[in-house]
């Protein structure tokens, strides 16, 4: 067997795989699908419940973390308490010719490196004739070392923005010069609360979980008893109406995320983010993610959110480059101090034994929990020869494989499929099994493999002589006889 790197176009491969195997749909398929959205099938219903489930185990089975289910719409002073109202923008440009849209600050994205650079070299030589201009590339320069970041800092910069902007053709039609000025474009779905749809009865779709968890802070501490610091954790979608969605399920306007707020006194801050740093990257790798596709990606200064003092996102290497899969950050006393204006109620925390009242700091662990699900996947998905042949295997998890035993019986006679409807039936209770006797066994194995199912088990002439089954393991393909008796226990143990 000969163990090949990843196979090129594997995002194309992996779409067109969680189609036919059913992890990922497009939305609204058969009306020309929705941009921005997608159904999870069967098998990707399963494995999204899973990374969700081990999340809210990791998060919640401990002493210090509560559980808690907001719902979506909320009250719309939230939305302008928490800053979204008037914050949450990205900026957008179209194309005065073929009137495509781009977020100018992810517009580098859709060049190659090769326009990036003589734009950005044409810039440098127009901002020599004025020293404000230069002044602020200076800062950019400062700031960020990577070519990438610095041209994505110059679209975003006010001063000079506008001036790289002039150096960059439409990527969509070519044309030069043909960009609007940039605008401010609000990401939250409005909707109306009620039959009258009227400006005092808009309210939105939430745009993150975590406001849910701000205003409950007090309902949870008070009920759960809980002292600082502790945390509340919240799995749910959210919605964001993205300027341009891309690369599958990695932004998309509906998704889920899987966030943890940590309360915590003010002079802790630091040290509870250096600790949720480690857990949480070492979540990802605990359920098998490749560690050398994982690092640490601090914000600057000048890219922290408006209610951040320190952030740093997780992020996974995926085919199209580096992207975020998790964000942590120190959010201070902002959203709690801000609901408190805003509500006109008191949010502090009574400390019993320092006997004093004061807003508690947080640290924000926020997922995409679809986001996850692709990286997971992108993660696992190999190609490989055995003996001649290719095989497609999904390496995931046993604790996050949709399926995790398929049963077999080898031929359709002689007692085995009555066998293995019996061993069927006595795993089902505990695990998702898959009974197939279709085609020849290596066939089945194969179909297997693509679903991601990490055992085999397959009832054999030899199991009517001694009670014993061959389980093969996915990833080694190797084979074991185990003891029908045994079957559950031994599956239970690997999947721990
Ligand atoms: N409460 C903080 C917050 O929402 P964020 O960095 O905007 O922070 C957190 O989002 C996570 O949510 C991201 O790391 C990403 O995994 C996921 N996410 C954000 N926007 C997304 C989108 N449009 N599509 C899919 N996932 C998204």
């Amino acid at each position: 067997m000969s163990n090949k790197p990843k196979s090129d176009n594997v995002i194309e491969k992996l779409v067109s795989l969680a189609k036919r195997k059913g992890f990922v749909f497009q939305s609204s398929e058969i009306y020309g699908g929705l941009n921005g959205c997608w159904d999870y099938g069967p098998l990707g219903v399963e494995l999204l419940n899973n990374i969700k489930q081990e999340w809210w185990k990791t998060m919640t089975y401990r002493e210090d973390v509560e559980g808690l289910d907001a719902s979506i719409l909320m009250h719309p002073r939230v939305w302008e308490a928490s800053g979204h109202v008037a914050n949450f923008t990205d900026p957008m440009i179209d194309c005065k010719q073929c009137k495509a849209r781009f977020r100018v600050d992810t517009l580098g994205e859709a060049l190659n490196e090769k326009k990036k650079k003589k734009a950005f070299e044409a810039l440098v030589e127009t901002v020599k004739a004025d020293a404000d201009k230069q002044k602020a590339l200076y800062e950019i320069f400062e700031i960020h070392a990577e070519f990438e970041d610095r041209f994505e800092a110059v679209l975003e910069n006010d001063k000079i923005g506008v001036d790289l902007l002039s150096n960059i053709n439409c990527p969509n039609c070519g044309t030069a010069n043909s960009f609007t000025s940039p605008r401010k474009f609000n990401l939250m779905f409005k909707t109306f609360l009620g039959p009258v749809e009227q400006e005092g009865n808009v309210i939105y779709l939430r745009p993150e979980t975590a406001q849910g968890i701000f205003v409950n802070f007090l309902n949870v501490q008070g009920a759960s008893r809980q002292k600082l610091p502790f945390g509340i954790a919240q799995v749910g979608k959210a919605f964001r109406n993205e300027i341009n969605t891309k690369n599958f399920l990695f932004r998309t306007r509906e998704f889920e995320q899987m966030e943890m707020q940590y309360f915590v006194k003010p002079d802790e801050d630091q040290k509870h983010y250096e600790e949720w740093k480690e857990r949480r990257i070492n979540w990802f790798k605990s359920l098998g993610m490749t560690p050398e596709k994982l690092r640490f990606h601090d914000h600057p200064q000048d890219k922290l959110a408006h209610y951040a003092k320190a952030a740093v996102d997780i992020e996974y290497e995926f085919p199209f480059g580096w992207g975020e899969i998790e964000g942590i950050h120190n959010r201070t006393n902002f959203d709690l101090t801000q609901h408190e204006e805003f509500s006109g109620k008191s949010l502090k925390y009574y400390d019993e034994e320092a006997k004093e009242k004061f807003i508690p700091y947080i640290i924000e662990t926020s997922a995409g929990a679809s986001r996850s699900f692709m990286a997971f996947l992108v993660d696992s998905y190999y190609e490989e020869e055995v003996k001649g042949e290719m095989r497609t295997v999904l390496r995931l998890h046993p604790k996050l494989a949709p399926i995790k035993a398929a049963i077999f019986p080898l031929v359709n006679r002689d007692g085995m499929p009555e066998t293995a409807r019996k061993i069927e039936a006595e795993l089902r209770p505990y695990l998702r099994v898959f009974y197939d006797d279709k085609g020849a066994v290596g066939r089945r194995y194969r179909r297997q493999d693509e679903n991601g199912t990490p055992f085999c088990i397959t009832v054999d002439t030899q199991t009517s002589e001694d009670n014993t089954v061959t389980v093969r393991e996915r990833d080694s393909m190797e084979q074991e006889r185990i003891a029908i008796d045994k079957l559950l226990l031994y599956l239970l143990e690997k999947l721990k």
